[in-house]
């Protein structure tokens, strides 16, 4: 699994890239064994359509556009579409809004994703200039940017270091379970935290990974975005 990773990133640095598209953040997950919803990729509406009767209603409705930083923040997610006609009004409003939003964007096509519920974490990995590989876990989702509630360690970090992680964050209460919601396998957990651990210390041309939401469903943490951009 190693030797593919390392072939796709190299084949990506010598295109002279460093900002993986968001199906190519994903493969890398995939090839690193971390826990991803199911996702498709359409290019037109009717494509869409096709795409979200194969994953099944309700579905999540995403842009693909290497030009959108923030796709939430210009229209361009629409969670919980639960029928044909849903889906074409969400598709024609997301072209307006993102467009209204990012002029200039090239719009490479739309993700159709499987709807997942649960708490979101946020899994996180950074490169300091003085201290090196940096992995952050945290609540995710909206409240990242407002309470800020994440903890960091140094890569690599054992199944100790995890365990210190979760008990640094504020919000741990809410890892077993609120308002119906899930807990949060801290078993799994530690795992997918190595995995990524593993990763960044075998792959250091990761300049930065955002798993920002992990959500952990009753199957559950699947990561629902993936962005991940080399040195
Ligand atoms: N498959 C899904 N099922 C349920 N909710 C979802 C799904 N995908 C996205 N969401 C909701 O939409 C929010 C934003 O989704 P996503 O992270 O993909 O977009 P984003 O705008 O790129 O976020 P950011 O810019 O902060 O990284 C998520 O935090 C989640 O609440
Ligand atoms: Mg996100």
């Amino acid at each position: 699994m190693n030797s593919e990773i390392k072939v796709f990133l190299d084949k990506i640095s010598k295109e002279n890239r460093t900002i993986l598209t968001y199906e190519e953040s994903r493969r890398v997950m995939n090839l690193a064994e971390l826990p991803l919803n199911k996702m498709k990729l359409a290019e037109n509406l009717d494509e869409c359509i096709l795409k979200a009767n194969e994953i099944s209603y309700p579905i999540v409705l995403k842009i693909v556009s290497e030009d959108v930083i923030h796709k939430s923040d210009s229209g361009g997610v629409k969670v919980g579409i639960s029928s044909d006609e849903e889906l074409q009004q969400s598709y024609e409003e997301m072209l307006i809004n993102v467009k209204n939003y990012y002029p200039n964007a090239k719009i490479q096509g739309f993700s159709i994703e499987e709807m997942v519920n649960g708490i979101e974490l946020i899994v996180g990995t950074s490169t300091d200039s003085q201290f090196g590989k940096m992995i952050a876990l945290g609540i995710g989702g909206i409240f990242v940017e407002v309470y800020k509630d994440v903890s960091f360690r140094l890569i690599p970090v054992t199944e100790q270091d995890v365990l210190d992680m979760i008990e640094e964050i504020q919000g741990k209460k809410m890892f077993e379970g609120f308002r119906g919601l899930p807990e949060v396998n801290t078993k799994e957990l530690i795992s997918l935290m190595l995995k990524v651990s593993k990763l960044i210390e075998a792959f250091p041309q990761i300049h930065e990974m955002d798993l920002n939401p992990i959500v952990a469903t009753i199957d559950g943490l699947k990561a629902i975005d993936a962005r991940i951009i080399l040195k």
